[in-house]
């Protein structure tokens, strides 16, 4: 199990003491929330903190783009360090879109990740499984964090599973602790995102550990 820690809930007065903490305790990736304000009801980190983040991080930074027009900032992003770009199915607006910003991304030598919201039906993004690295099922409303777990989007998962490549990682995003990380594992689940369960525990190395199983 892949484990992304999302920085979204650290304090971004102290991001290197809090990307370290999770880096020395397990974390796999960085989970990086990007969003515009637009997409999403939330303004949050851009290009400049994720360069900066990079300086930091020694391991993969997982960049989640909650954001319109992913196309024009994809470049920009890479640039900066993403290791794994994610953006949004409903952010595009034709399957054409969708397909080249993939292979667009993929060009420069980084995983392409695909997500969606709990609306979006899985049989949405089946055309593009083949294409992707990842596939990001959002657990919650994309824009903040500490919310619900909703339990109808993950069994998304299972579809998706069904019909993906074995290589494809599938990622689950929202609401993740130890119960719903053992639903989303059981479900198909590769990778974790989570933020509040793991920054405000006491204790991160198990916080972390407890995702793992
Ligand atoms: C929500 C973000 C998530 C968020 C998860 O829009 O995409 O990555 O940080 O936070 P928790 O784990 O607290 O639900
Ligand atoms: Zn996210």
């Amino acid at each position: 199990m892949i484990i992304s820690p999302s920085i979204l809930s650290a304090d971004f007065a102290n991001l290197e003491r809090d990307i370290k903490r999770v880096e020395e305790n397990g974390a796999d990736w960085i989970h990086v929330d990007v969003m515009d304000g637009h997409f999403v009801p939330n303004i949050t980190i851009g290009i400049p903190v994720t360069a900066a983040l990079k300086r930091i991080a020694s391991v993969p930074l997982d960049v989640h783009l909650m954001i319109d027009n992913p196309e024009k900032y994809a470049r920009d992003f890479i640039k900066a360090g993403a290791n794994i770009l994610t953006f949004h199915y409903e952010a595009m607006k034709s399957d054409e879109e969708v397909l080249n910003l993939i292979r667009l991304i993929k060009s420069f030598g980084i995983k392409a990740g695909l997500s969606i919201k709990p609306k979006t039906a899985p049989g949405k993004i089946l055309p593009f499984l083949n294409e992707v690295n990842l596939l990001l099922v959002m657990t919650v409303e994309p824009g903040f964090g500490g919310q619900k777990f909703m339990e109808d989007c993950a069994e998304k998962i299972k579809v998706i599973r069904k019909n993906a490549p074995s290589t494809l990682i599938i990622q689950v995003d929202g609401g993740i602790n130890a119960d719903t990380g053992r639903i989303c594992r059981d479900f198909g689940a590769d990778s974790l995102v989570a933020g509040s369960y793991i920054y405000k525990s006491a204790d991160i190395k198990s916080a972390i550990n407890s995702l793992k199983v």
